[in-house]
């Protein structure tokens, strides 16, 4: 059987929260159709903040709405707080990525709580799934932010970032997403630290989230793999980065980590031909900015096969 493996895009979240243009709905939901289209099951389409905190997100209900419409697509969503679970969950959110951080440091600059007082949040999130009677409709994943060092406060301690997890697990996280938000990881820590995370996770699934500011991205991907991880989240073009982490940057462009998934016979699913039109049109879509990634320019090796065909 093939080896498997998902590519989650996070472009229009992750990406979107530090380019300048706000990009009008109407054009979200048209990207979100297109990779849809290209083969991506799940793609985080937008946060759930408040807009004077970042204006590009002001429109998450209607991008939500538009994206939930989109035939064969999970539209997860990005929130930091419980006021940010209840409108995804108003919304129709079917998953829910909930963000706290390993650092306290970043904690306390990107959601103004202590990583303790997240994770009491994170359980009144669960609570208020139970409440309205959707335990089995909505997936909650707990995304442990600046698990590979923190740009604010230096070292995170691994033990730390493996009681956050813990502490996620048994409020009971559908899922775990381990990040390196300022890109400080390297493959051997992140070898270390998904394989510790995914003993611990049993049966919940773990998916990893690199930033590529230091080139480190694919090379981490790979050490993840090897630990055991099988789902990845990526960024069009490479674009992203905390407006909360200062010198974060973007996150390991989705089309260069779908070609290295398949390279390495891994199906993921996706067309990349078709990824590559979404990642030119994006180009119209967000002029004047700044769009990383290897594979648009190069184009696939001739010798280069998706894994499912061989
Ligand atoms: N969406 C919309 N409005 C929200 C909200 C949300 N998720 N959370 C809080 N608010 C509103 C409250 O209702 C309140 O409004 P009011 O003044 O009209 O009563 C106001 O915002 C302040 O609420 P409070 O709970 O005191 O928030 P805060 O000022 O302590 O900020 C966060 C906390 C989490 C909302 C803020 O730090 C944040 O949005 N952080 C996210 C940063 C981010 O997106 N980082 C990048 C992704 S990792
Ligand atoms: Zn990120």
């Amino acid at each position: 059987m093939t080896d498997q493996a998902s590519v989650r895009e996070v472009g229009l979240r992750d990406g979107l929260q530090l380019v300048r243009t706000i990009l009008p709905s109407v054009d979200k939901i048209d990207w979100c159709r297109r990779q849809a289209a290209a083969g991506f099951a799940e793609i985080e389409v937008t946060s759930f903040v408040p807009p004077s905190i970042i204006p590009q997100f002001a429109d998450a209900a209607e991008t939500l709405a538009g994206a939930r419409r989109i035939d064969g697509l999970l539209a997860s969503v990005l929130v930091p707080n419980l006021k940010g679970a209840m409108l995804a969950l108003d919304g129709g959110a079917r998953k829910i990525t909930f963000v706290l951080s390993a650092s306290e440091e970043h904690n306390l600059a990107n959601v103004r709580r202590t990583t303790d007082q997240s994770i009491e949040i994170f359980r009144s999130v669960v609570a208020e799934r139970a409440a309205r009677g959707l335990r089995d409709d909505v997936t909650i994943a707990g995304v442990v932010a600046t698990s590979f060092g923190c740009s604010i406060q230096g070292d995170v301690p691994e033990r730390r970032v493996f009681q956050v997890a813990q502490h996620l697990l048994e409020a009971g996280a559908d899922e775990l997403n381990i990040a390196d938000t300022v890109g400080y990881g390297n493959p051997a820590q992140v070898q270390r630290i998904l394989s510790e995370i995914c003993r611990s996770a049993g049966p919940v699934p773990v998916a990893a989230h690199f930033h590529d500011t230091r080139g480190m991205g694919l090379a981490n991907v790979t050490a993840a793999l090897e630990a055991g991880v099988r789902r990845f989240d990526a960024s069009l073009g490479g674009l992203g980065g905390c407006p909360f982490a200062p010198g974060a940057s973007g996150n390991i462009a989705t089309e260069d980590c779908v070609y290295l998934l398949e390279d390495l016979g891994i199906d993921t699913g996706i067309d990349l031909d078709r990824l590559l039109e979404v990642r030119r049109r994006l180009e119209d879509w967000l002029p004047g900015e700044r769009l990383e990634g290897r594979l648009l320019n190069a184009g696939l090796a001739r010798t280069f096969k998706p894994a499912r065909s061989r």
